[in-house]
């Protein structure tokens, strides 16, 4: 059995072409406009081939292909769609689509399946808008309320419930997942690193994925005249946040274990002028590990550091969690099944930790979840350059087809 590669393009494309920023790489915030058009392309592909098309709570898209047997688990099959700023055209979109396509193989041949199989699409993994990532799936999974929902809220102060009304989604099915609901869970995803071509292989099989911990951290001092205050009198917030960020990288480097990874990846300064001592500084810090001790100690050296920085310079500051998600082990028996289909189409495979997060770390904690990696030219991705050969989308979607056939067979 085989996907028809030309669908996919199509529908990337297709998916590509909804962006807030033409011609600067995909700009596709959860429940943007952009996304709404998007959204709306997979629901019309779903009902094409007579899909059951629902929404389920905080918005996650649902397409389900009935088994033939009653009251079997479901066996999903999807990603995001939603991107970073300025982001690239397969994260995400390629597990959508592949699902999707895979969905299409099994309607239009008829393949009989015993379980159900739900093509699915997770709003706000990225946390673009939102700040807070793996929002769809934290929630399907019951690990957000919808008290919690409409705390998160965007730059313009919209909350994630009232953005969701405002596109008109409305969940059918308030229900959260139970494991005894989900057979399994599968995903294809661009790799986002440089691990798959630097071996030449097409084919990564996610043993792990690491964890995170995500802050927005506030330093605030005094602002104040940059020519008349003596260096000697000064709180200036943004020396202090320099002093941080730069310990940060030294703390990450440091480490023992080589996955652990620290990043900077926004700052803001207040008021932001040459001739004014910065009062208030903004920033974010994104902590990643596979260990999950490790990941402790990294968070405990960090916020050891902001508070004595903090104290030696005169400044308070604020430190408020954003993401907060535990490395996960996939599934054993997932990794070998996807291996022995990828081995009889002649596929050399890796094993691999993803580094990035998915949704699928979240699924990970009911059922038994298989990831599939495919190359990402020069490891590049969350930038417009992300590129990933058709060709291996073809490959992934088609280890993606056959493993999903035999789980709901
Ligand atoms: C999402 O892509 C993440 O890893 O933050
Ligand atoms: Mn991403
Ligand atoms: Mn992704």
């Amino acid at each position: 059995m085989q996907v028809q590669i030309g669908r996919i393009k199509k529908d990337i494309d297709a998916i590509g072409e909804f962006t807030a920023t033409p011609g600067k790489g995909i700009t596709r915030l959860t429940f943007s406009q952009e996304y709404e058009k998007a959204r709306s392309y997979i629901v019309e592909e779903l009902r094409k081939i007579d899909a059951k098309v629902s929404i389920t709570v905080a918005g996650n898209l649902r397409g389900r292909l009935e088994g033939s047997d009653k009251g079997k688990p479901v066996v999903m099959l999807g990603s995001h769609i939603d991107s970073v700023y300025q982001g690239g055209r397969f994260d995400g979109v390629v597990g959508v689509v592949s699902a999707l396509e895979a969905a299409r193989v099994i309607v239009d041949n008829n393949i009989a399946h015993r379980y159900p199989i739900d093509v699915v699409v997770f709003p706000e993994e990225e946390g673009s808008r939102f700040g807070s990532i793996l929002v769809g799936s934290r929630a399907w999974a019951g690990k957000l309320s919808l008290d919690e929902l409409s705390r998160l809220k965007d730059e313009q102060g919209i909350d994630y419930l009232k953005a969701m009304k405002q596109m008109d989604i409305t969940p059918e099915d308030e229900n959260i997942l139970i494991p005894e609901q989900v057979k399994a869970m599968l995903e294809l995803h661009i790799e986002q690193s440089l691990v798959l071509e630097s071996k030449s292989l097409k084919i990564g099989v996610v043993e792990a994925i690491a964890g995170i911990r995500q802050f927005s951290v506030t330093l605030n001092g005094v602002s104040n005249h940059a020519g008349a205050t003596p260096m000697s009198l000064r709180f200036d917030a943004l020396q202090g946040a320099a002093e941080i960020i730069s310990a940060v990288e030294d703390i990450a480097n440091q480490h023992a274990r080589k996955s652990t990874v620290a990043t900077v990846g926004f700052l803001k300064c207040e008021p932001g002028q040459a001739n004014v001592i910065p009062g208030r500084v903004q920033f974010t810090l994104d902590i990643r590990d596979t260990d999950s001790g490790s990941l402790d100690e990294t968070v405990e050296k960090i916020t050891t550091l902001i508070a004595n920085t903090c104290q030696n310079r005169g400044l308070t500051y604020n430190l408020e969690p954003r993401s907060d998600t535990p490395p996960v082990v996939l599934s054993e028996k997932m990794v070998h099944l996807i291996e022995r289909i990828a081995r009889k189409r002649k596929l050399g495979t890796l094993r691999m930790i993803s580094g990035a997060l998915h949704d699928s770390s979240i699924l990970a904690e009911l059922t038994d979840v298989g990831m599939i990696f495919i190359p990402s030219k020069r490891g590049r991705s969350h930038c417009p350059e992300e590129f990933t050969d058709i060709g291996d989308i073809e490959l992934g979607a088609n280890v993606l087809l056959e493993t999903a056939i035999e789980l709901a067979t």
